[in-house]
């Protein structure tokens, strides 16, 4: 069967008006501020954590640089499951049982916080089955690695089984399947915990990005309208903002895509994600008072395989050729970020003990996300943490991830010298709509795109650290393949390392007026 139409832009499920209400907006920062601890970005582990410090009573500031939810928490397929494809058996191959069954205990408390506080929330939680199978034959790889994740799920105490009956209209080689898991809606979810902070007299500020932050005493955050310090930070963005712990060469960030699909016939009842490649992502949702399936997956290196649209594509097609697909209507992309052994970073930064970091959730950050919050939390008032020391920020790279790390910076190595080794010689040829390209011009190397009718002319060159930008036809972004930064069609920073946005070289207009094509 051949997949329908893809929506003509990028809307996340949660995010449609038509499914739910806009969440409360909150005043950018103006003018300065002085308070305990400052939460960069407001995702599920930013919120979280500052959830858990205020009701530790420390006063609190959330600092999110675009809206609540706008970047990865809000672009998730919203799983919570300690069943994670398998992450189990792969951690087991890198580290001792003790570090795996951190790894798990940790998840288990993110879990179980998770849980109780989103029975709170009016957020569609549902219990579900998680389930992680192979198609690919009994006697393969990918099955093989099925019956280690049950191994090293009961091994750490979760009832784990196997079997191949899961309910998927197609066969299944191998299955692994942990019961009582759930799904979600995230964004009602983080505009509860947001409300928390908000009723407690804790300050959220969107629209407010932190350009820099000072380490000289106190440290001191400044955004474009004032300047917040406070005793310690806590960076939730993602990867974190602060270069000096070099975290953005310690994690990989990839992209993957997620539609929502209106299908005639019978729904899968659990939530699924394959092991064969490309990953595949499954659950259901009612959208707009439809119960949907939300598939994702098809993910990638950012800004690394282009045209993006055709992951998109394939995922489409993937799912017309296994259900009765009538329409696609929603599709949208998130970025996450792959540790380099496997592991989050979570703490204090090495000689910045004021600093705190979470990072590399590798997909998992509902659990993850919820975790690095209660850790954070315990850190900061003190509190012994049975797991904690698993996932430690300012470990040193183990010799288990140093191939790892060796093949992600080649990679970024690679992508830096292609990137400006390119010629990419200027085509003539009139931008189309959702059209964009580097071209090298008597400027230097020009971003240039068309969107919504205006064309944008931007320098190429990534601010972070100099990557060359491509462009990401899905998202409609500039992208860097160095260590994920995305930048809006008019060069605003959207997410990753960068603080800053793309610059026009000298003598470049920033914004070409609106022309036809
Ligand atoms: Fe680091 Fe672009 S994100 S150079």
């Amino acid at each position: 069967m051949v997949a329908p139409a893809l929506p003509a832009h990028e809307l996340s499920a949660w995010h449609d008006p038509e499914h739910a209400e806009e969440p409360d907006t909150y005043p950018a920062l103006r003018g300065d501020r002085r308070v305990d601890v400052a939460v960069v970005g407001a995702g599920i582990t930013g919120l979280t954590t500052a959830v858990l410090l205020a009701r530790e009573g420390l006063q609190v500031a959330v600092l999110e640089g675009r809206r609540i939810g706008a970047v990865a928490s809000g672009n998730t397929t919203a799983k919570i499951s300690v069943l994670q494809g398998t992450r189990g058996a792969q951690l087991d191959a890198r580290h001792d049982a003790e570090t795996v069954d951190a790894y798990f205990a940790a998840h288990r408390a993110g879990y179980e916080w998770l849980l109780d506080r989103a029975r709170r929330a009016d957020c569609d939680l549902e219990h579900r089955d998680a389930v992680t199978f192979a198609t690919s034959g009994r006697s393969s790889a990918g099955s093989d690695s099925v019956r280690r994740e049950a191994a090293v799920l009961r091994r750490a105490g979760f009832p784990a089984r196997l079997g191949t009956d899961v309910g998927l209209p197609f066969a299944v080689s191998e299955a692994v399947t942990l019961p009582d898991q759930a799904q979600f809606d995230p964004m009602p979810y983080l505009a509860d915990l947001a409300r928390e902070l908000h009723d407690g007299g804790h300050a959220v500020h969107e629209n407010t990005r932190v350009r820099s932050v000072s380490l000289l005493g106190a440290p001191r955050l400044r955004t474009d309208h004032g300047e917040v310090r406070a005793e310690r930070v806590v960076l939730a963005t993602g990867v974190p903002i602060l270069d000096r712990g070099l975290f953005f060469a310690r994690v990989e960030p990839s992209r993957s895509y997620a539609q929502a699909v209106r299908v005639d016939g019978p729904l899968p009842e659990a939530m699924y994600l394959s092991v064969d490649e490309p990953t595949v992502s499954l659950r259901t949702a009612v959208i707009e008072g439809e119960r949907r399936l939300l598939t994702g997956g098809f993910g990638h290196r950012v800004g690394a395989s282009t045209p993006t649209s055709s992951h998109e594509r394939a995922l489409a097609e993937w799912a017309a050729q296994r259900f009765a697909v009538r329409e696609i209507t929603h599709r949208w992309s998130a970025q996450d970020y792959q540790p380099e052994d496997g592991l989050p970073f979570v703490g204090p930064m090495r000689w910045q003990p004021r600093i705190l970091v979470a990072t590399g959730f590798a997909k998992w950050g509902m659990t993850g996300g919820t975790a690095a919050g209660l850790a954070l939390r315990d850190h900061v008032v003190g509190r012994d943490n049975p797991w904690m020391h698993a996932l430690r920020a300012d470990r040193a790279p183990t010799a288990s991830a140093l191939p790892t790390l060796a093949r992600a910076n080649g990679e970024v190595g690679r992508y830096l010298a292609t990137g400006w080794a390119r010629p990419h010689l200027p085509t003539g040829a009139p931008l189309a709509e959702g059209e964009g390209r580097v071209e090298t011009t008597s400027h230097g190397k020009v971003a240039r795109c068309r969107v919504d009718g205006v064309e944008h002319e931007l320098g190429a060159i990534c601010p972070h650290l100099g990557g060359i930008v491509a462009w990401n036809d899905a998202a409609r972004s500039w992208d860097c393949p160095l260590h994920g930064s995305r930048f809006a069609p008019d060069g605003e920073v959207l997410e990753g390392p960068a603080t800053v946005g793309m610059a026009s070289p000298p003598g470049l207009a920033r914004v070409v007026a609106p022309r036809s094509t």
